[in-house]
């Protein structure tokens, strides 16, 4: 395949400014539903339906249909996260750019350019004894509600011998890997109200409560300085690591100096100190702020007492903690740490559960078997940090989920500038051209599907 061509093709599906987050981009999202459409009816897919939603549908297709082949659903995301700061971006978010042999482009890695290279694998597979589902959906970086009521409307969709989700990374350069846990996440607003209207800190100050004072001690008594999490019940469920995967995550190509350094670019690490920090990013839940809102934040100097602050906060959740639980603890110890005189509430604005999946199917030997052909160097078991809220839902035919994917751990998904490096298209596309090829040869296994 001609890759300028190709190129040029990804730069159009990269321009179409799909958040998901942002009702602004509702029409783009529903383009961006439009190019995947087209995509996979130009691949010969047939049926090819936008589903559940007006302005973030979930593509469905089915590639051309051979009687008696193993079936596999192909999982993905065409929406993306917001690109600010835009004043960071070296070239814009939305006008994708080659620099150095990397794409450069809100979307390039999470996930458009994944999505792009699984179906232009497809079309360099001639025709593989495969029966292709494809879900690409739109609202993933927001929950994934639409698909969600679709799978629970319609759970056959996901009726297939494998799904495959590319939506992750390499551990390392030349290291490819196949993900066995997702953390979940819980996603909330926690507001205090302090007094009816803000006060004139002069004439009050001394005497009348602070919001935002009284947010910042209720947030540092969730959790400490350490790194502990204080919501009662929090860690019940959490089970560590075994002996033997502790042991095989030394081996990964992974240092923490190098993570500090490189990746964090910051001075030093934090959390709980007893725990090494890849079990920190892998198997241990967390607690963040990721921003707060309320009081004066203009231009110039107000002297006011705020009457009420809101924190946007997370968790997230590892096995075998659940998303329901999670949330009636974190409104209970909220209402336990807030002192008498404030109001709390929380509101919970999206969630999921953690996902955790075996490696024992066949398949997973044949996507080890197409990254060794084309690597040298198979896959390595790995957990993921991050979330993919669908995963458990796309598991509940018993189809086994393989977790992988062509991005770097240094594509800076959901920052600016953005990345995914050519070579790991190129490569990629070789490589699940692989895979189709393997797991066609291999017939089907399910006589149902
Ligand atoms: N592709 C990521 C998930 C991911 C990132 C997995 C890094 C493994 C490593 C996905 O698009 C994502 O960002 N998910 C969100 C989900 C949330 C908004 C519900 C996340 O993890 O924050
Ligand atoms: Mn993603
Ligand atoms: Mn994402």
């Amino acid at each position: 395949m001609n890759r300028d061509a190709l190129l040029g093709e990804l730069n159009e599906f990269l321009r179409i400014p799909s958040v998901s987050t942002l009702s602004a981009h509702n029409d783009d999202c529903r383009a961006a539903a439009n190019w995947v459409a087209a995509e996979l009816r130009r691949l010969g897919c047939d049926g090819v339906q936008l589903l559940g939603s007006e302005t973030h549908p979930v593509v469905w297709g089915r590639g051309p249909e051979v009687p008696g082949a193993p079936t596999l659903v192909i999982y993905g995301h065409y929406d993306v996260q917001p690109p600010d700061p835009l004043a960071e971006w070296t070239t814009p978010p939305f006008e994708p750019t080659v620099r150095d042999g990397r794409l450069y482009a809100r979307g390039a890695a999470d996930d458009k350019g994944q999505v792009f290279c699984l179906l232009k694998a497809m079309e360099a597979a001639g025709k593989p004894a495969v029966n292709f589902r494809f879900l690409i959906e739109g609202q993933e970086e927001h929950g994934s509600q639409v698909l969600f009521d679709l799978l629970k409307r319609e759970p056959q969709r996901v009726a297939a011998d494998a799904v495959l989700v590319a939506d992750m990374s390499y551990v390392a350069p030349g290291w490819p890997a196949v993900y066995t846990t997702l953390r979940g996440l819980c996603y909330a607003e926690i507001t205090v109200r302090t007094s009816k209207t803000d006060l004139h800190s002069g004439e009050y100050g001394g005497a009348a409560p602070n919001a935002h004072e009284e947010l910042c001690r209720l947030l540092t008594r969730i959790k400490s300085d350490n790194g502990q999490i204080n919501i009662p019940g929090f860690y019940g469920p959490v089970k560590r690591p075994s002996k033997a995967e502790l042991a095989a995550w030394k081996k990964l190509p992974f240092k923490e100096k190098d993570f500090l350094e490189k990746r964090v670019q910051g001075k030093g690490l934090v959390g709980l100190k007893k725990y090494s920090v890849l079990e920190r990013l892998w198997a241990l839940p967390t607690f963040e702020i990721h921003g707060i809102l309320g009081g004066f934040t203009g231009e110039g100097a107000k002297t006011v007492i705020p009457a009420a602050a809101t924190a946007k906060v997370s968790m997230r959740l590892v096995p075998n903690q659940k998303l329901k639980t999670v949330e009636r603890q974190l409104a209970a110890a909220v209402k336990r740490f807030a002192p008498k005189h404030v109001t709390a509430s929380v509101h919970f604005l999206h969630g999921a559960d953690p996902a955790q999946i075996k490696l024992t199917d066949s398949s997973f030997q044949k996507l080890d078997e197409a990254f060794k052909a084309v690597l040298g160097r198979g896959t390595v078991p790995a957990r993921a940090g991050g979330s993919i809220p669908v995963v458990p839902a796309l598991a509940s035919a018993g189809a086994p989920v393989i977790l992988t994917g062509i991005g770097l751990p240094d594509d800076r998904l959901h920052a600016p500038n953005e990345k995914l490096d050519l070579k790991q298209l190129w490569d990629g596309i070789e490589i699940f051209r692989r895979f189709y090829r393997l797991l066609g040869d291999s017939g089907a296994r399910a006589p149902s599907s």
